[in-house]
């Protein structure tokens, strides 16, 4: 591996040009060498904008460059293509959430990345939110005890993306279940020590994202494109007896423009994120705090890409491995299927991988 890591971005819409080429910008030792996004004027803006020479429009004349990692960032929907091309070509590989939308998708990468000894990442930059951490640390510590129950909101009132890539099925896979549920409940999951699910029973509704009675706070969007829902909730059990709620929406009735947020509740403690305020029993008295300081930190996008090109430099294993992402997708998708059947929905526990453990 040369001295910098060399990074090749896959879509430079967005979250590349807003979070991740800033990112990369601020590691010394990585070097962004070469962009690929359809849009070609785009392509120039973005490259112009941070200096880079390499561009290409279509993502599989840039995979066979010389790059040790390649960082996915399309529409959910081109995640699978774009990641299979990239490992394949024998890049590790971090690529933006949802990794994919089905899981049968998610393992056919996770595989490919295990059998050619490749890094695959898929972009949580929740878990490295200074509130995360800390509660994390918490947790670790002892402070749950064995965690029976979460509460898990991802719920706007009416910040629905404007972009197609968000709103036609086709392209995303989903609606806010893929969007922005996908970051709660992986943060959920994370949080308590990610049991294996085993049933789920959902809903998934399109209430308002065809109509006009909720304005967008993001613009005007094209009805027409819409193919999926604007909420969803999900009853989740688990394997070691634990339960979840998960709620999540772009529009609906609400006084918070945004609800990003959980609440674990265990035999031994009680906490929230992200306002890292806790409950416990001390000498026998309810007691309530809140952990110092939980919002200050390094960017965590920034973070999240800084922990990536460790685990590749230092060949350890991936911070959000495929194992653990499985279990978010499984039940993202049985939400959907539950809603289809109007039934609970077994998810084979057999069906998944083992965890990575850490350490
Ligand atoms: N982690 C976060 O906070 C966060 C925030 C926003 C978006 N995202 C995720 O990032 C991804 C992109 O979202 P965005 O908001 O940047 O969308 P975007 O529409 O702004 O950008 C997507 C880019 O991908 C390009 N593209 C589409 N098809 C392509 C292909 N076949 N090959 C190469 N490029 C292609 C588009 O031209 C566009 O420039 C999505 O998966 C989304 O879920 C994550």
């Amino acid at each position: 591996m040369s001295s910098k890591l060399r990074v090749g971005v896959i879509g430079v819409g967005g979250i590349a040009a807003n979070q991740h080429l800033p990112g990369w910008a601020s590691l010394p030792d990585v070097e962004v060498v070469a962009l690929a996004d359809v849009a070609a004027e785009r392509l120039d803006t973005v490259g112009d904008k941070f200096g880079i020479k390499e561009r290409f429009t279509d993502y599989k004349d840039m995979v066979g460059l010389d790059l040790d990692v390649v960082d996915v960032c399309t529409p959910n929907r081109v995640h699978t293509p774009a990641v299979t091309a990239a490992l394949s070509a024998g890049k590790h590989v971090i690529c933006e959430k949802p990794l994919a939308v089905t899981t049968d998708e998610v393992r056919s990468m996770g595989e490919l990345a295990d059998a050619g000894g490749l890094k695959l990442m898929t972009a949580q930059h929740m878990r490295y939110t200074p509130a995360a951490q800390a509660v994390k640390k918490w947790i670790d510590a002892g402070g749950l005890g064995d965690v029976y129950h979460a509460r898990v909101h991802a719920m706007r009132s009416n910040l629905i993306p404007i972009a197609p890539g968000f709103l036609n099925r086709k392209l995303s896979g989903g609606g806010p279940c893929m969007d922005i549920g996908v970051h709660a409940l992986d943060l959920s999951l994370w949080l308590m020590g990610y049991p294996t699910p085993a049933r789920v029973t959902g809903t998934s509704k399109t209430n308002f994202a065809k109509g006009t009675s909720i304005p967008g706070g993001w613009g005007e969007w094209d009805r027409d494109l819409v193919s999926v829902e604007d909420f969803a909730a999900g009853f989740v059990r688990f394997n070691n007896g634990a339960t979840l709620v998960l709620e999540t929406s772009w529009l609906g009735h609400q006084k918070e423009k945004e609800d990003m947020s959980c609440q674990l509740f265990g035999l031994d403690g009680g906490v929230k994120w992200p306002s890292a305020e806790f409950t416990e029993v001390t000498n026998g008295v309810l007691s309530q705090g809140s952990l110092t300081n939980p919002m200050a930190g390094p960017k965590p996008h920034h973070a999240e890409l800084a922990d990536f090109a460790t685990c590749v430099r230092e060949n350890l294993p991936s911070p959000v491995p495929w194992t653990e992402t499985i279990r978010v997708i499984a039940i993202l998708e049985a939400i959907y299927q539950s809603q289809e059947s109007g039934r609970e929905v077994a998810v084979r526990a057999s069906d998944f991988p083992k965890l990575e453990r850490k350490s």
